[in-house]
């Protein structure tokens, strides 16, 4: 039975261009829309820019221009990229469309209806020169806590402090540079806690990756769902709140509706009925998106559908991010490449291909490694899978395929036995795993043309039916490869479909030999990646790190004095070995729920995972020093192999490490950006 799919990828915001590191969402998605159309079953790629909020509002006024003029051109060149890329959405929206008002305007009737919106008053940071309330990110200043300066406004990167922007000592906006003052206004809130139940258990119930629906529980064993401010004062780019004048939906309210809004504005271009793609038992919505933007993806925008009649999505497929030779995209290193410098140098099949060997259906970093990627296209793409053409396609320009198949050992009967175990792990997104089984079977088919020898037949006119033969038997194995790659690789599919003279339309066309006709002249069909290309590339995504104006709080001309007083107090243990140090085992770990123990003084009860589904309960004496509420989500060291200990209130499974004397004085340490939970520290 064919299925009825919708599909998305997360809506780029539009206040910047399409990178390497978003394509592994839409690459990941066009792959596997690719892949269930193939199949047979009705899938409708729906995607959309991200157009509100104070960054483009900011940006328009310095470049003088009106915003609408700005995400009309940001729009031109994200679609170009994607199209550069054979990313074939059957709809390119926005958030800043009609319809997408319409659909805003209905959700937000229904959560009135309901009685989820609450009033309350908020102080935030108004700069009188800007003209504008700040965003969080938009303010700079020193930690309440620690006393750092020069910190963001939502969290200090010296102590790991989180506040309010308005909680900052010594604030500036980044926007003028002047000191912005604290005013109070009236914000919307969704009370997304009236939904606890039926989030808890839809977020449990197989929607979402197994890593991010443990991950939740947390979230609604404990505490009430936090109400979720949706609203924001003018002047702010977006869409007037229609019973609030003055106030604007936050950009994160009306950009997950733009799923719908801009389905909503496909329906009217092709005579469809909205109400059949959301809100009907018989299509599946399938949403992938980055880890970083869970939150709305599985709490808020569920409760948003549910309260206002759409369907659920059937799954949310939750990716990790993207790493270059083991670190951050940088852009002084070269590797925050845009889309339209790699297609200035590269061809867009081999990213597609190599983002495909990575890719599994778990929330983990990928990793570009360059070399690897030079190896992977050569070997595999043009050594394994376009050589079968290459070597024996000439060679029956004239005479033909073969009229019936000719006796393979049993190669393509074992090549057509394994497609629905490739289509399942398409399927499933372990796109890694499909690649792997694909290249062992060109590691079969290659030995066989190998050992057949066409370039030796050719030479004798006795034996031309046996060349015709064993070419008939390549190029079958070759075309089924082709048919299992076509998701990944469109192009070289197009190409093959011109050889045979016999378009790739359908997965099913794997299990039947083309036979008896006469092909086309073959063409070249993918070059060997040149490594000096990629130099290029990186060359020229290298931006000066002067001219990134990131602040930083370490400046060169700073001077050190720091006091001995420490080190004084306690002095240094005696000698050790290596050996003695190799039975601590530290690890990296998340803090994934934090709360105070009633019946403790000191102790803050920890929730640590390793990563996965492992996680460790650790009974800490850090409640003078920190706040529970604002350890959720840091990474620390634990001592992971520390024998466990029986404590009145449960078992404590290790213990994680800090530094000061205690009380209000501790430290914890956390790992610099880029460390995952699991690794062992040492
Ligand atoms: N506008 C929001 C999404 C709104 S969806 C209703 C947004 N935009 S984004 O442009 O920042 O990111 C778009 C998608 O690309 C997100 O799913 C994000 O996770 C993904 N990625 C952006 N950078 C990425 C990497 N470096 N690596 C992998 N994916 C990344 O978030
Ligand atoms: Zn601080």
């Amino acid at each position: 039975m064919s299925r009825n799919i919708l599909v998305t990828s997360a809506l780029p915001y539009a206040n910047g261009h399409i990178h390497i590191g978003h394509l592994v969402e839409y690459l990941q998605t066009d792959i596997w829309v690719r892949f269930q159309k193939l199949r047979g079953n009705r899938a409708l790629y729906i995607c959309a820019d991200d157009t509100h909020g104070t960054a483009i509002m900011i940006r328009a006024r310095a470049e003088g221009r009106s915003e609408e003029e700005l995400i009309a051109e940001m729009s031109q060149a994200h679609q170009r990229d994607f199209a550069g890329f054979h990313i074939a959405f059957d709809h390119y929206g926005s958030t800043h469309s009609d319809h997408n008002r319409a659909v805003c305007h209905e959700i937000w009737a229904a959560l009135r209806r309901d009685g989820m919106v609450a009033e309350q008053e908020i102080d935030q940071l108004y700069d009188t020169q800007a003209q504008t309330f700040l965003a969080d990110r938009f303010v700079r200043g020193t930690c309440p806590k620690c006393g750092s300066t020069n910190q963001p406004g939502d969290n200090c990167g010296h102590c790991g402090a989180t506040y309010t922007p308005s909680a900052l000592i010594d604030p500036l906006s980044t926007l003028s540079g002047t000191r912005p003052e604290v005013r109070s206004a009236t914000h919307l809130f969704v009370r997304i806690e009236q939904l606890h139940d039926f989030l808890d258990h839809w977020t449990q119930s197989g929607t979402l990756p197994s890593e991010s629906a443990n991950y939740l529980k947390n979230f609604f064993l404990n505490s009430p769902l936090r109400d979720w401010d949706i609203s924001r004062p003018a002047p702010y780019f977006g869409f007037e709140i229609p019973d609030s004048p003055g106030n604007y939906w936050y950009v994160w309210f009306d950009a997950p509706i733009g799923y719908i809004g801009s389905t909503s504005e496909w329906c009217a271009i092709h005579g469809e009925k909205l109400d059949d793609w959301w809100r009907s038992e018989s299509t599946e919505i399938h949403h992938f998106i980055g880890k970083d933007i869970q939150y709305f993806h599985t709490l808020f925008w569920p409760a948003m559908l549910k309260t206002a009649g759409f369907s659920l999505p059937r799954f949310v497929h939750i990716h990790g991010f993207l790493t270059v030779e083991g670190e951050k995209m940088s852009k002084s290193r070269g590797t925050f490449v845009r889309a339209s410098k790699y297609l200035e140098h590269l061809d867009p099949e081999y990213l597609r291909y190599y983002y495909a060997t990575k890719l599994s259906s778990r929330v983990e970093d990928i990793d570009l490694n360059l070399g690897e990627f030079v190896a992977r296209v050569n070997s595999d793409l043009v050594g394994k899978v376009v050589n079968l053409a290459s070597r024996t396609a000439r060679f029956i320009a004239d005479t033909g395929l073969s009229d019936t198949y000719p006796d393979d050992g049993g190669l393509f009967v074992r090549f057509a036995a394994r497609n629905e175990e490739i289509a399942e792990d398409y399927e499933k997104g372990d796109y890694g795993k499909a690649m792997r089984a694909i290249m062992e079977l060109a590691d079969l088919a290659n030995p066989y043309v190998e050992e057949s020898a066409p370039w030796e037949l050719r030479k004798d006119p006795a034996r031309v039916q046996e060349l015709r033969d064993v070419c008939t038997v390549a190029l079958n194995l070759f075309r089924t490869l082709v048919i299992y790659l076509s998701p990944v690789l469109p192009t070289l599919a197009e190409k093959a479909s011109t050889l045979f003279d016999d378009p790739i339309t359908h997965w099913d066309q794997a299990q039947t030999p083309l036979l008896g006709k006469v092909i086309g002249k073959f063409t070249h069909m993918m070059q060997r990646v040149d490594p000096k290309n990629i130099e290029k590339m990186l060359d020229e995504s290298k931006e000066e790190t002067a001219s990134v104006s990131a602040p930083s709080n370490t400046s060169t001309t700073q001077t050190w004095s720091d006091s001995g007083d420490a080190l004084a107090a306690t002095p240094i243990a005696p000698e050790i070995t290596i050996d003695d140090f190799a039975k601590l085992d530290l690890r990296v770990v998340r803090i994934i729920d934090a709360a105070e123990v009633p019946e403790a003084r000191k102790l803050v009860r920890l929730i640590l995972s390793l990563g996965g589904d492992e996680t460790r309960q650790v009974f800490a004496g850090i409640k003078a020093a920190y706040d529970p509420a604002t350890l959720i989500g840091r990474l620390v060291v634990m001592v992971a192999n520390l024998a466990p200990r029986k404590m009145k209130f449960g078992e404590s499974q290790g213990m994680i490490v800090a530094a000061g004397p205690g009380g209000e004085d501790i430290f914890l340490l956390s790992p610099d950006q880029g460390a995952q939970p699991g690794q062992r520290v040492g």
